[in-house]
């Protein structure tokens, strides 16, 4: 295909006459598609179903721990062996709690500014000083919501293929000692599907030296093991490298089994250098006596020695819808040079660039023929993003049927944004 740009004034005409015509056929079909919800689907979730029986009335844990019963704030040993395979860090560093990491990255952030991680002399709010932290873009848009809740200023940093632009990070966390943290989905990131390269993870790792003793890595490692590809993409680890530099006591790593077993009744880890998993659990004691051990045992005996095999079939599942929506995309765009995506090995988002300026209108198209897209400018601190031209796709939700008619009539709405757009910059709208 020719680029747009090159077409001449009345071939884009023609063009987007049939592509009007087209979406107004799709329009009178009077569709209800979505694809925001980063979500499994019902199918992916009746994988988990052994979760009901994997306890046949054994309630004993090995240490012998009753999980009925209140207590053991950091979770049984079955549950932090599960978090240690996921994070492929050791047991004793991890944390087993709730059915939410996201619940304790906030819980995180709160100890960070108002109890001190690192003691009670290192609360980030023991002055009025600003507390500022990093936010690679795009990125996860609850990260950001997170940190505005709390009055975190926000400093984008570009994403790059491999991960974060490092030489970026460095240079703002070196020119501003308020910058406190950073937040890092490290594997298959939100929305990008990147994997941080292990150049970028060394550097993240040493990222505290130039910043200081109370700089804090945000590491939620949320799909570890969502691989689309067999054998997976492996992901440097982040504890060696901080343990090379020095900094094993400023990296806080999360994930859960929210999109391994049951969306919001899985399981979250945190996982921290012991002293400050102690802090943490000291924080966290006055609100809470102890996880729900009874989920943590099922989960932990439903997936011993088996996530691979799980995660397989989830693969199977959600990578046609991922095939799907690349097709189209390929199909419709490939050539126009009008936008670029990604081609995830897992996770559960494609990542969408329009050309500069048009992501909120090409939205809005898809909106008015009945297809829903996660808000444009949802990736960046304060939902704005400065180019206006990034959309995150989530696939896995909606049936395999719904996400093909959804991706057609998406990249139907790209190429009629980017032709309106050329044609008012010709003035020939
Ligand atoms: C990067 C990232 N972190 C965390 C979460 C939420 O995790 P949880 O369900 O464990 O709270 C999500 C969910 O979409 C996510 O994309």
């Amino acid at each position: 295909m020719t680029a747009l740009v090159a077409q001449s004034t009345d071939a884009l005409r023609d063009r987007a006459r049939t592509l009007s015509a087209r979406l107004d056929q799709l329009r009178a079909q009077g569709l209800k598609l979505d694809l925001t919800r980063g979500k499994p689907a019902t199918d992916q979730l009746e994988l988990s179903n052994g979760l009901e029986t994997a306890l046949h009335g054994d309630f004993r844990a090995r240490d012998g721990t009753d999980v009925r019963n209140y207590g053991g704030l950091r979770g049984i040993p079955e549950a932090r062996a599960l978090g240690a395979a996921l994070l492929g860090v050791d047991p004793a560093t991890v944390m087993a709690a709730g059915n939410s990491s996201l619940t304790l990255m906030y819980q995180t952030i709160d100890a960070a500014l108002h109890f001190g991680l690192w003691g009670d002399d290192c609360r980030w709010r023991a002055t009025n000083a600003p507390v500022k932290f990093l936010c690679p873009t795009p990125g996860y848009d609850r990260h950001f919501t997170i940190c505005q809740s709390f009055g975190i200023e926000m400093i984008n940093v570009p994403m790059t293929d491999a991960g974060p632009d490092m030489n970026a990070a460095e240079a703002l966390v070196a020119a501003d000692a308020n910058i406190k943290g950073m937040w890092c989905v490290p594997k298959y990131s939100n929305p990008t599907g990147c994997i941080y390269s292990p150049e970028v993870v060394r550097r993240i790792a040493a990222l505290p030296r130039v910043a200081g003793p109370n700089f804090l890595i945000c590491w939620d490692n949320a799909y570890a093991v969502h691989d689309l590809e067999f054998p997976p993409p492996m992901l440097a680890s982040i504890s060696d490298a901080a343990e090379e530099a020095g900094t094993s006591l400023q990296i806080v790593q999360f994930c859960s089994t929210s999109k391994i077993t049951y969306a919001g009744a899985g399981v979250g880890f945190v996982a921290a250098a012991p002293d400050v998993l102690d802090r943490l659990e000291r924080f966290l004691s006055v609100q809470e006596i102890g996880p729900d051990k009874v989920n943590q045992l099922r989960h932990a005996r439903f997936l011993e020695g088996r996530i691979e095999l799980h995660m397989r079939a989830h693969a199977a599942l959600i990578r046609p819808k991922f095939d799907a929506v690349l097709e189209r995309l390929e199909t419709g765009l490939a050539g126009l040079d009008i936008a670029t995506w990604t081609r995830p090995q897992g996770g559960y988002f494609i990542s969408f660039d329009t050309l500069p300026g048009l992501a909120r209108r090409v939205v809005a198209l898809a909106k008015s023929a009945g297809v829903t897209m996660t808000a444009a400018g949802a990736t960046f601190p304060y939902g704005k993003d400065p180019l206006d031209r990034n959309i995150r796709i989530a696939p896995t939700f909606p049936s395999l049927r719904d996400v093909e008619a959804a991706a057609e009539v998406f990249t139907l709405c790209v190429e009629l944004a980017s032709i309106d757009h050329f044609l008012e910059r010709r003035g020939a709208a």
